[in-house]
């Protein structure tokens, strides 16, 4: 069967990057190997853990009732709310127990081929450094407190853990068929910013949502943004937007359904049929879409991020 990752790659060591593969030119840092680990975790200030603590406590003021249950079930499980930017060590052997994931520190953004590498060990590369005060609110590149608070919670789920680890292997597939932006298109709609249905109301799952301030809020109540069921053809022809709220998110049933929607589609086909680049703006709603809310994108209407417009 074709799937989203290719079954013959063996990723027990790095496989070789063909030559006609494009990957962003990251200077990497010279103590580091081919896996881009550092080898231990920063020593982190008194102020660094501090930092930490402000953040989860003001993530915790928002998130119930808009985070989605398993995200909430991960922190419990995790015990990430004992204080202090958790040992990575600790975490991953609380993390293996649950789903075999562990968490590596990675001293910046990594190149995409080495990130999909250790999603497919089940692996969560995570950035070592924590941001400053004066970058409190909104920082370019994902630090310790986004990619742990924000990513590791949902690695508990088996479901969801099985979906991320998919995600690897298919990075390289796409990488072959060079639609790695129509992949990271997905990524970006639901690892960073994906909404699901509960019982009770429209959670959110996403990292990116998860670890900031504002959207948690937007994503799950505003009347702005579209909220559409995840098609996952539909979002891989999907435009996003990097450093604002976004105008559309997508939601899923359940993990089951994600995980279904993705790793048993035929990618090959699917790659070899898409456009080079993107087919729908990031705003658009589009007549095959089930449409959960039609938004008024007057967020984005007034301007967005900059212009001073309330998130609402
Ligand atoms: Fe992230």
């Amino acid at each position: 069967m074709a799937t989203l990752a290719d079954p013959d790659t063996d990723f027990s060591r790095l496989p070789d990057l063909p030559a006609d593969v494009f990957t962003a030119p990251l200077a990497k840092p010279p103590h580091l190997g081919d896996d881009w680990l550092e080898p231990a975790q920063t020593d982190y200030t008194a102020d660094d853990h501090q930092i930490w603590n402000e953040l989860f406590a003001r993530q915790m003021e928002v998130l119930p009732g808009r985070a989605a249950s398993a995200f909430l079930a991960g922190l419990d499980k995790l015990d990430l709310s004992r204080g202090g930017i958790p040992e990575f060590g600790a975490l991953s052997e609380e993390l293996d127990k649950l789903t075999g994931w562990s968490v590596v520190p990675v001293p910046m953004l990594i190149p995409d081929h080495v990130f999909f590498w250790h999603l497919a060990n089940r692996r969560f590369p995570a950035g070592n450094f924590i941001r400053t005060r004066e970058t409190f609110d909104y920082i370019q590149e994902p630090d310790v407190f986004h990619d742990v608070f924000g990513h590791v919670p949902m690695l508990t789920d088996p479901v969801y853990a099985d979906y991320m680890q998919e995600y690897g292997r298919a990075g390289w597939k796409a990488m072959h068929y060079n639609r790695l932006k129509a992949l990271g298109s997905l990524y970006w709609y639901t690892v960073e910013f994906g909404l699901i249905e509960e019982a009770d109301g429209i959670k959110a799952y996403g990292a990116g949502i998860l670890s900031g301030p504002t959207e948690a809020k937007f994503a799950v109540e505003a009347e702005s943004p579209n909220r559409i069921m995840l098609n996952v053809d539909r979002v891989m022809r999907t435009d996003y937007v990097i450093s604002d709220l976004q105008p559309t998110y997508f939601v899923i049933e359940s993990f089951d359904d994600l995980f279904r929607q993705t790793v048993e589609r035929d990618f090959d086909r699917l790659y070899k049929n898409l456009a080079p680049g993107f087919t729908y703006a990031n705003s658009a709603v589009i007549d095959v879409d089930y449409v959960v809310n039609r938004g008024t994108q007057e967020y984005h209407l007034r301007g967005g991020r900059g212009s001073g417009a309330a998130p609402v």
